[in-house]
């Protein structure tokens, strides 16, 4: 397993050194607005087959490499493989989305769930293995998964959504069973990570999509927490890889978050990097945060976007790493991506 090479640019920013300009990549950079990836996905005959094909998921993983100049590839995966693998029974419904077959909705199934280890990810361990040797050198490989709330949000619910309400009322009314089905999702999304860290991972990112539904009371204890509890796991297994904590639309918890090991943040489009420098201070490093709708603009609306964005990262010694604020929109016209990657090389470079 190469790693990619240590002065690599998005590795440096993750390190707070100089850098010539800001390195880029897309969350859902491997996804439906690319023709080659629609395609695939056909192939595939679906979302799940795509996800649990090393050589298929390796394959999407690297169209957007293929395209644009971007300095990471993120694995072609997804967050609720740890449901799964928890005994949530995850499931794709055409047209519709991820759904869970079997939700941890209650005490006794929350009770009965696995304790998936190492070996439960083998899957996407064989990806980050497969698409490692493909990289260029100066290209890092995230691994990722979801953080504890969110992943718990999704089995408690059994599905998407933007309420989650029966997973925020188990949460009020039987406290010791989400607290329990957090700490079991905890110990997975370690042993998700371990096993991508130990295939050749560079970095290894967060997810906490849903961290605003924790009311106020609750972060500390189901966001926090538990997040700290997934960084100290992956550091008594000797795993020193830089890690980015992605609590969207909660940014007031960054500071927290860098206090719990994080070594960048990444920052959704409705926060202000500004603010959020200002809480974590120039240590660590800040990747964010462009609306993705900003992609769906005119070139020149798009472009001006960017500079903004640029502009709000600053030229402090704190890293600086370019992305969206949230996944790349489907509708998204794959030009704009083009026009995206020269607008942070020309408006970034110092
Ligand atoms: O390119 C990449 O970013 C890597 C792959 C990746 C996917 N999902 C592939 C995917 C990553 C990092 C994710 C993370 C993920 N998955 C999150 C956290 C990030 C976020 O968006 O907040 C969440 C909440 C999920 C759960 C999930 N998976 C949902 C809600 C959906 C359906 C929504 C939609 O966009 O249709 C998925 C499906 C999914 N995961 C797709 C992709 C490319 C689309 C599936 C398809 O091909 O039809």
């Amino acid at each position: 397993m190469a790693a990619c090479n240590p002065d690599a640019l998005l590795l440096r920013a993750l390190r707070n050194e100089k850098q010539e300009r800001m390195p880029l990549w897309v969350m859902r950079q491997a996804g439906r607005y690319l023709p080659e990836y629609r395609k695939l996905r056909k192939q595939a005959g679906s979302f799940l087959n795509l996800c649990n094909s090393p050589e298929m998921a390796c394959t999407a993983t690297l169209q957007p490499l293929r395209r644009y100049r971007l300095d990471a590839a993120i694995v072609f995966s997804d967050i609720l493989i740890v449901a799964d693998a928890l005994g949530c029974e995850l499931g794709f419904a055409e047209g519709e989305g991820p759904f869970l077959a079997r939700p941890a909705a209650d005490e006794k199934m929350i009770a009965s769930l696995a304790e998936p280890g190492v070996d439960a990810f083998a899957g996407v361990a064989a990806t980050i293995g497969a698409c490692r040797g493909e990289l260029a050198e100066d290209v890092a490989l995230i691994g990722f998964a979801g953080a504890p709330f969110t992943l718990a949000c999704y089995m408690v619910q059994g599905s998407g959504g933007r309420e989650f309400a029966l997973a925020r009322r188990l949460m009020l009314t039987e406290p010791q069973a989400f607290a329990e089905l957090i700490d079991r999702t905890t110990r997975a999304v370690a042993a998700c990570l371990s096993a991508q860290a130990a295939a050749g991972a560079d970095v290894l990112m967060l997810f906490e999509s849903w961290a605003a539904l924790a009311a106020p009371h609750y972060l500390d204890e189901h966001v926090v927490k538990p997040a700290a509890k997934v960084i100290a796991l992956l550091r008594e297994a000797g795993i020193d890889l830089p890690i980015i904590v992605f609590p969207r639309n909660a940014e007031q918890v960054a500071g927290k978050m860098v206090a719990a090991g994080a070594n960048a943040i990444g920052v959704g489009w409705q926060a202000d990097l500004v603010e959020v420098r200002a809480a974590v201070g120039e240590q660590t490093a800040l990747q964010g945060n462009l609306d993705p709708a900003a992609l769906l603009a005119d070139r020149e609306t798009l472009r001006s976007a960017i500079a903004r964005t640029v502009a709000a990262h600053g030229t402090g010694a704190g890293g600086r790493i370019f992305n969206l604020g949230h996944g790349i929109g489907k509708e998204t016209d794959p030009e704009s991506m083009a026009i995206l990657v020269d607008a942070v090389r020309e408006f970034s470079a110092c």
